[in-house]
C-alpha cells in the first residue's frame, strides 16, 4: 500500500508537471483525486489493514493528496499566467506602426481671399455684417432709386417669389446700405460680404450666384477722395504695390456722382498684347473692371432719415469671386463652385 501510495504520488506530480492547459489539470484533478480517482481506490482498501497500520497508512494518503492538491494548485496558477501572457502577447498594440494620416482640409481660396479683405478691412475701422438673401424689392431697388419699369428690376433678370414682385433673391448687397442707414446713426463704416442671385447662365465669367462686398461709409465731410483712399489701399494690399488702378465715370441709380475702378493688366501692363497677340486676360481692354462705386445719392441718404446737407458718404461693391480669380490666377469661375478637391488642393 505505501507503495501504491509513493507511485501515485511520483505519476501525479510527473503529469502534474507536464500539464498546460487548465483543461489538462482539471483531467488530473479527477484521475488522481476524483471519487473514482487512483487515491480513493486505495483508500477503499484501507479496511484490510490492521487497526495500528490504518491511521500510519490513513496519515501518509492525507500527505499524498495535500502534496498533489498543493501542486495542482501551483500549476493551475502557472497555466493561467501563462494563458494571460499569451493573451496579452496577441493583443498587443505596436505602438511604433506610423498612424494613418487624417487628411485636414484648408479654406476654399475664395474664402481665403474674402477673410483677407475683411481682416484689411476690420483694420481699417469696419465692422462687418450680414443680411437676407430673401430680400424684399423695396431695399433691394426702391430705396436704392430704381424704379419701377427699371430694366434690372425685369423677370429676365431677377429670381421673384411671387407674381406682384415684392419678394426676391438679392441681385446685389447693396440693400445692406439700407438696412444698415436705417438702423444706424452716422458715423457708419461697414463691410457687407454675402451671396446674390441672378437670372445668369454658368460661363466661364458668369454664375446664377456669385458672392459681392458691399462697402459703406457715411460721415460728415466724407468726398471721393476717401473713396479712391480706401480701394486703393485694398488693392495694393491685395495685388502688391506696383498695382496700377483707374477710375471710370459710371451710372449708377443709387450713387451720384458714380464710378468704376479698374486695374491694369497684369498681363500686358495695360498695352492689350502679349506677343503681337490680343491679351487673353483683359482681351486686348488694357484694364480689368474690379467694382464699382460712388457717393450716396442724396435722395438715399433722405430715404433713411439721413441729412444729406450734414452727412455725406461712398458706397462701393465688388465681385468676390472675380478678385478671387485674379488673385489666384484662374481662368473659369466655374472651378471656384465645383468643388473638384484636385483642383482646391493646389491652394
Ligand atoms: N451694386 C452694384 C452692382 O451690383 C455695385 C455698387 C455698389 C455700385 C455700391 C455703387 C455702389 O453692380
Amino acid at each position: 500500500m505505501k507503495e501504491q501510495l509513493a507511485q501515485i504520488k511520483q505519476q501525479a506530480m510527473e503529469a502534474l508537471q507536464q500539464a498546460q492547459t487548465p483543461a489538462q489539470l482539471e483531467e488530473l484533478r479527477v484521475r488522481f483525486l476524483g471519487k473514482k480517482g487512483a487515491l480513493t481506490a486505495v483508500l477503499k482498501q484501507m479496511g484490510k489493514l490492521s487497526p495500528e497500520e490504518r491511521p500510519v497508512m490513513g496519515q501518509l494518503a492525507n500527505a499524498v493528496r495535500a502534496e498533489i492538491e498543493e501542486m495542482l494548485e501551483k500549476q493551475k496558477a502557472a497555466a493561467h499566467a501563462a494563458a494571460l501572457e499569451a493573451k496579452l502577447a496577441a493583443e498587443a498594440l505596436d505602438v511604433t506602426i506610423p498612424g494613418k494620416s487624417v487628411a485636414l482640409g484648408h479654406a476654399h481660396p475664395m474664402n481665403q481671399v474674402l477673410q483677407q479683405i475683411k481682416d484689411l478691412f476690420v483694420g481699417m475701422g469696419y465692422q462687418i455684417v450680414d443680411g437676407p438673401e430673401v430680400e424684399l424689392a423695396d431695399y433691394n431697388f426702391t430705396k436704392l432709386n430704381i424704379e419701377e419699369g427699371h430694366p434690372s428690376r425685369d423677370r429676365s433678370d431677377t429670381f421673384y417669389f411671387n407674381d406682384d414682385d415684392t419678394v426676391l433673391l438679392r441681385t446685389q448687397t447693396s440693400p445692406m446700405q439700407i438696412r444698415v442707414m436705417e438702423n444706424a446713426k452716422p458715423p457708419i463704416c461697414i463691410l457687407a460680404p454675402g451671396r446674390v442671385y441672378r437670372k445668369d447662365e454658368a460661363d466661364a465669367t458668369h454664375s446664377p450666384m456669385f458672392h459681392q462686398i458691399e462697402g459703406l461709409v457715411i460721415d460728415e465731410h466724407i468726398t471721393m477722395g476717401d473713396l479712391k483712399g480706401a480701394l486703393v489701399t485694398l488693392m495694393k494690399k491685395l495685388y502688391g504695390e506696383e498695382a496700377v488702378m483707374r477710375f471710370r465715370p459710371h451710372h449708377f441709380p443709387f450713387t451720384e456722382p458714380s464710378c468704376e475702378m479698374d486695374m491694369q493688366c497684369h498681363k500686358c501692363h495695360g498695352t492689350g498684347e502679349v506677343d503681337g497677340q490680343v491679351c487673353s486676360t483683359c482681351h486686348g481692354e488694357g484694364w480689368i473692371e474690379l467694382l464699382g462705386a460712388g457717393m450716396v445719392h442724396p435722395k438715399v441718404l433722405e430715404g433713411c432719415g439721413i441729412d444729406p446737407e450734414k452727412y455725406s458718404g461712398f458706397a462701393f461693391g465688388m465681385g468676390l469671386e472675380r478678385m478671387a480669380m485674379r488673385r489666384t490666377r484662374i481662368n473659369d469661375l466655374r472651378l471656384i463652385f465645383d468643388n473638384d478637391v484636385r483642383f482646391l488642393n493646389q491652394f
